[in-house]
């Protein structure tokens, strides 16, 4: 089958695209022919082997050669103790172990996956996966009136972090690159910020909710942009910054009465078929930036990298019999 091919933490360069074996599932897996997959700002750091938690996959070189976590496709096999799937069924998800993704196939076991809305296209689905369920978690507990600062929020996470804000009621703030503007405003954003310009950690006592896809700044300084009760949620960042706030949260817990931690998102069918539910109904819908065929895999992983990326980029796989 044809796949993305990545032998060594690198970049955009150091993958190629090529003939590996078909995967055979196991009893308990099932064989997905995938049909589209998305990519999100994990297989650039995944890619790239930083921040330093990308390596959990392999501290020298990737275990698994082959990048890319959410996919969508149909069974094309199952194994013989699995009993929920059956060939032709449609699925979507974010893989296990964040690989596999960027292929004609993979053999990943069922339990991540769930069954494709009918009427979403293969491409929306595979823009779904861990955008929305980082969405989903990081706005658990917006109420009607929030102000809410989404950093790094022009990229794959960010935008269905603002819609799904938005759609609970928040007032929302974006902070990204200065030509990102127009499109964060286009998904809801009701100001936007360029980081370039403005540090929005010098902001004081303003949001409910930061949500910061792009951590870079201490935990001492975030906290004092957010209101008395008010959270700072890491989501994604430097390996350095990841540790003071784990460590520092309890501490200002204490004693500026203000939450600042990590936002674990943990891979789950549930979290999925909820926000899978919300796009299907049209609450709020993925942003696709670009599609690639898996060919143009190189080139699409560059273009994540590039800077210019505003929403989802997609993955698509040419279906040839
Ligand atoms: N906590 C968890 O359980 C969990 C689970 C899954 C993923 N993650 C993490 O979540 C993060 C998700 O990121 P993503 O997929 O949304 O990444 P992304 O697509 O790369 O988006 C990041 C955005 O931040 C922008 N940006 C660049 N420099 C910035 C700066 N200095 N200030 C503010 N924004 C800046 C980028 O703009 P340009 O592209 O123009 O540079 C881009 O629009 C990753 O770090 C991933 O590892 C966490």
């Amino acid at each position: 089958m044809r796949a993305v091919i990545q032998d060594r933490y690198g970049t955009p360069e150091d993958v190629a695209v090529g003939d590996v074996p078909e995967p055979v599932p196991s009893d308990d897996q099932i064989l997905i022919r995938i049909r589209a997959a998305s990519l999100n700002g994990s297989d650039r750091e995944n890619l790239a082997g930083r921040p330093f938690y990308a390596r959990i996959a392999g501290l020298r070189r990737p275990r698994n050669p082959i990048p890319g976590s959410d996919v969508a496709g149909v069974v094309a096999a199952v194994g013989s103790s699995v009993t929920e799937y059956a060939p032709g069924d449609e699925v979507y998800g974010e893989l296990a172990g964040y690989r596999g993704g960027l292929a004609e196939y993979v053999a990943t076991p069922p339990r991540l996956l769930a069954r494709k809305p009918p009427g979403m296209s293969f491409t929306e689905a595979a823009a779904i996966p861990q955008a929305g369920c980082i969405a989903l978690r990081a706005t658990r507990a917006v109420r009607p009136g929030d102000r809410v600062l989404v950093n790094g929020a022009g990229g794959s996470g960010g935008s269905l972090v603002i819609a799904l804000a938005k759609h609970l009621g928040a007032e929302v703030t974006a902070v990204d690159r200065a030509d990102k503007a127009d499109f964060l405003r286009r998904i809801g954003a009701d100001e936007t910020i360029d980081f370039e310009k403005e540090d929005w950690a010098d902001r004081r006592a303003e949001y409910d909710l930061v949500v910061d896809l792009f951590g870079r700044r201490s935990p001492f300084r975030v906290h004092r942009a957010l209101r008395p009760g008010g959270a700072y949620r890491m989501v994604g960042g430097h390996t350095r910054i990841l540790f003071a706030v784990l460590l520092a949260g309890p501490m200002i817990r204490l004693a500026a009465r203000k939450r600042v931690g990590m936002l674990v998102v943990p891979q789950s069918r549930t979290d999925l078929e909820s926000v899978g539910a919300l796009v299907a109904d049209g609450v709020v819908s993925p942003v696709i930036d670009r599609v690639f065929p898996l060919e143009r895999s190189r080139t699409a992983l560059a273009h994540l990298a590039a800077e210019d990326h505003r929403g989802k980029v997609v993955v698509e796989v040419p279906q040839v019999d």
